[in-house]
């Protein structure tokens, strides 16, 4: 009986390796050496053939019972290691459902559009209605019903993108105040916002730019009214009382024009100097004419600004180009 002893001697040495392996790919090794083709125990087999019958019975019995053992172990074994191997890939891929989000991260408005808005608002809360136009316009709207003569040397003032056919691209929003006459008549009080542009590029000046537009007309409408209510939209855009001033000027589609100035601390330690902010006048006969509202019994004013300057001076912004470079960690301040 040593044969089915050495047999016995086998199985517990694989029982014994098979139930500390540690590792999948290691058990199919061991499977492979007791039980592969060549393996351990399936050799014994070929000693068979030399035994005695009753040798070879027990002899036989002992290596299918090992064959059996060994093959339930490994199959034990290896169900122990993969779900030790599912758990520990569970442990790292688990989702705390109870943190707090991350959250989103929030856009926010363009200094520039805010800016725009911020103007518009004002003017609507004084009971101005807010009217748009075309941003390609032709000769006609922005300028020759504004009272630019043709070759009239205003019109070199605005460096003008021409299309070649005849259109334009504006170069300010003083042609809403043509359209919006000629489709409401008069009273009329209105503003429009919009972007103009203009073939001008230095460090203060871009191609593309944004006005806000005024225009009031009524029966008794003065210059002290137009004075009253820009000294009112100042104050309460810049939120303080701010000293103002009206400077000469000229426009062609105003008269008398005034170029508008505030007080402004540059911050440098100096005393506070003039800045200008906006142009303006009173509506001059000629636009009125074209609009087809009688000038003898209409008068009116208005105002043009730009929203960048506004900007920069009410947010500190130095150099206009930081507002059209896009950069977030510049345009995140503003949200
Ligand atoms: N359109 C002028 C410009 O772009 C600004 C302006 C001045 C508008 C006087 C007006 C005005 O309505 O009355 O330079």
């Amino acid at each position: 009986m040593v044969a089915v002893e050495s047999v016995n001697q086998i199985l517990k040495q694989a029982l014994a390796e098979i139930s500390v392996c540690e590792d999948l790919s290691m058990l199919d090794g061991l499977r492979v050496r007791y039980l592969g083709k060549k393996g351990e125990i399936t050799s014994l087999s070929r000693s068979l053939g030399s035994m005695e019958h009753e040798q070879r019975k027990a002899f036989g019995q002992a290596v299918n019972r090992a064959k059996g053992e060994v093959a339930q172990a490994v199959t034990a074994r290896r169900q122990d290691l993969e779900s030790v191997e599912l758990n520990i890939r569970l442990a790292a891929e688990s989702i705390d459902v109870t943190l707090p989000g991350r959250g989103q991260q929030r856009g926010g408005l363009h200094p520039v559009t805010y800016t725009l808005q911020r103007m518009t608002e004002i003017f609507s809360r004084l009971g101005y209605d807010v009217a748009t136009g075309p941003e390609v316009e032709d000769d006609y709207y922005n300028f020759e019903s504004l009272n630019f003569p043709p070759h009239h040397p205003a019109r070199a003032m605005h460096d003008t993108f021409y299309f070649g056919d005849g259109r334009l691209l504006r170069t300010h929003t003083s042609p809403v105040q043509i359209r919006e006459m000629k489709k409401r008549g008069a009273p009329i009080r209105i503003v429009s916002p919009g972007k103009v542009f203009r073939s001008d590029s230095d460090q203060t000046h871009t191609p593309m730019f944004h006005q806000l537009e005024g225009l009031l007309v009524g029966e008794t409408v003065s210059m002290a009214d137009l004075k009253g209510v820009l000294q009112v939209f100042v104050n309460a855009f810049f939120e303080k009382d701010l000293p103002m001033r009206f400077r000469p000027s000229y426009f062609p589609f105003t008269e008398p024009s005034a170029e508008v100035d505030i007080t402004w601390d540059r911050g440098d330690g100096k005393a506070p100097g003039w800045l200008e902010i906006l142009g303006c006048g009173m509506v001059h006969p000629n636009v009125l004419k074209a609009c087809d509202i009688d000038s003898e019994k209409y008068v009116g004013y208005a105002f043009g600004m730009g929203a960048e300057r506004m900007a920069m001076l009410r947010y500190g912004v130095s150099d206009l180009r930081q507002l059209f470079e896009n950069d977030v960690r510049f345009l995140r301040q503003f949200h």
